[in-house]
């Protein structure tokens, strides 16, 4: 298979990846065809993956403007994937072009291409950095070098705790960055969940499959489960809830939406 310029040296591209997958799901270009074919697999299981994306997205860019409008002007975006339209820092910067954005992932493929992306951007950095070592990711000089962790973050976690097993302590990692946010911080979820999705858990769970024979296994949680990521801090209205339902644009008519976009949940936390 032919290396295009924007895949790293180093990096397997015979094995599907999760970021390239999301790209693809997404309508972006930074995939190649093992990670079409796996998409398409969790696909037949899921048929509406792309609406749950495309409805966490929107989800992602109401809550980055909420924040910028609640005076936040730094993000700490953690599996931020591969850039596609609309990322954080340009939601953020339209709306505040002094807001700074540092972005971590922890897939190779995603780091690169978001070094090209953000050339230039003297407001924004990429770190190469794994969630499950919240110390090092609040310890890097990079981060450290472009956000005052003194002041208020917007931290985002968004469809990226459900790919950390209970093995690796998501919750810990969790509570360790809540901790050494400032207060008036905020913190910026998503997570996959077997509530909601418009389809019995049996059917649903062949997705899951999927990403476990990837090696990228996903996480289904609870509501209560997924809630306890907020311990601390007070839930911004209204609260945990399906991603469209959060602070919408517009006001949704009952049924307009796609039922697959209901599938997880969307909240934003504040540190008092
Ligand atoms: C589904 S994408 C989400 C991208 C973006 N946050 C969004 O919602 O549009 C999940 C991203 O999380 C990254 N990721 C998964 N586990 C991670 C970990 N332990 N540390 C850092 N990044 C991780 C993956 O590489 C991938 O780019």
């Amino acid at each position: 298979m032919e290396r295009p310029a924007w895949a790293p040296q180093g990096i397997d591209i015979s094995v599907p990846s999760v970021s390239r997958m999301y790209d693809f799901y997404l309508g972006g270009s930074h995939n190649f065809e093992v990670d079409r074919e796996a998409a398409r697999k969790a696909m037949e299981f899921l048929p509406g993956l792309p609406k749950i994306m495309q409805a966490n997205r929107a989800f992602m860019r109401r809550a980055v403007r909420y924040a910028v409008d609640s005076g936040i002007d730094q993000f700490l975006d953690i599996g931020s994937g591969i850039p596609t339209f609309g990322n954080v820092h340009e939601v953020a910067q339209a709306a505040d072009p002094e807001a700074k954005v540092a972005y971590v992932d922890h897939d190779p493929v995603a780091v690169a291409h978001s070094q090209a992306v953000l050339e230039g951007n003297d407001r924004t950095v990429i770190a190469a950095a794994d969630l499950r070592g919240p110390k090092e990711i609040l310890a890097n000089p990079e981060i450290t070098g472009l956000l005052d962790l003194d002041r208020p973050v917007a931290l985002l976690l968004v469809a990226v705790l459900h790919f950390v097993e209970d093995a690796d302590d998501p919750r810990a990692a969790v509570a360790d960055l809540r901790e050494a946010l400032a207060p008036g911080s905020l913190i910026v979820l998503t997570h996959a969940s077997y509530e909601g999705i418009p389809l019995p858990e049996e059917e649903a769970a062949g997705t899951v499959g999927v990403y476990r024979n990837i090696r990228n296994p996903l996480i289904m949680r609870s509501r209560e489960e997924i809630g306890q990521f907020f311990e601390g801090y007070e839930m911004v209205e209204p609260g945990l809830v399906s991603m469209p339902d959060w602070r919408p644009d517009t006001p949704q008519a009952p049924g307009q939406e796609d039922p697959y976009a209901f599938s997880g949940f969307a909240g934003v936390g504040r540190k008092a």
